[in-house]
């Protein structure tokens, strides 16, 4: 597995902003559109691509489309976060759903939904914006291996060393890309410094 930190200004300065815990609901829409957009131009950048030609309004000419199909799949709900800017990018994408809960007893994730597209010989996404224990995120994973996918790319904002290392243990083929490594986990595993519970932000029922 390969972790790539997209350090790129223009995360960094709105990462700030989704830190803040003054940052209202409507503005972490907009900040989460455009940092979805950072991440996903660095995670698409080795896709392959293949030749074609179209016609300009004066002559022909060659030009270069993605070679394979794009699936996206967010985890609910926080997942949901990231797949408007995805769309933004790749609108021709498929759109499959993983509902992911914590298990009261045992703290495992549970699955409560899924609905996947056709996935072989796709380049998938997986969108979690946090990588806290990595255990749904590796629940995940191998649900979307057992179909063979051509990819597997895990899109973050933040993660923990804790659950990068969980990853990277089980997954060495998967790539990951996450704005920022976090100092660590509290004893609730939320990351720290982090920004707090992301689905509540992002949907706001804080
Ligand atoms: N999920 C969150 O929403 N926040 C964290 O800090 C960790 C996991």
């Amino acid at each position: 597995m390969a972790l790539h930190i997209v350090n790129h200004p223009l995360g960094e300065n709105i990462l700030v902003s989704l830190r803040n815990r003054d940052t209202t609901v409507a503005e972490y829409h907009a900040l989460c559109r455009r940092i979805g957009v950072v991440l996903f131009v660095k995670a698409c950048e080795n896709l392959d691509l293949k030749l074609t030609t179209t016609e300009t309004p004066l002559c022909k000419c060659e030009g270069k489309i993605l070679a394979n199909p794009i699936a996206l799949v967010p985890i609910l709900r926080a997942g949901l976060a990231l797949l408007a800017p995805a769309l933004d990018l790749i609108p021709e994408a498929s759109v499959g759903y993983f509902g992911l809960r914590r298990s009261e007893k045992e703290g495992h994730p549970e699955p409560y939904y899924q609905n996947l597209p056709p996935i072989a010989d796709a380049n998938v996404f997986i969108l979690d914006p946090m990588i806290a224990t990595g255990s749904t995120a590796s629940f995940a994973i191998r649900a979307l291996q057992k179909f063979q996918p051509k990819s597997i790319g895990f899109i973050s904002i933040l993660a923990a060393p804790e659950g990068i290392r969980h990853l990277m243990d089980k997954f060495p083929h998967i790539d990951i890309y996450t704005i920022a490594l976090d100092r660590g986990l509290d004893e609730k595993n939320f990351i720290l410094p982090g920004l707090g519970d992301f689905g509540d932000r992002f949907h706001g029922t804080t």
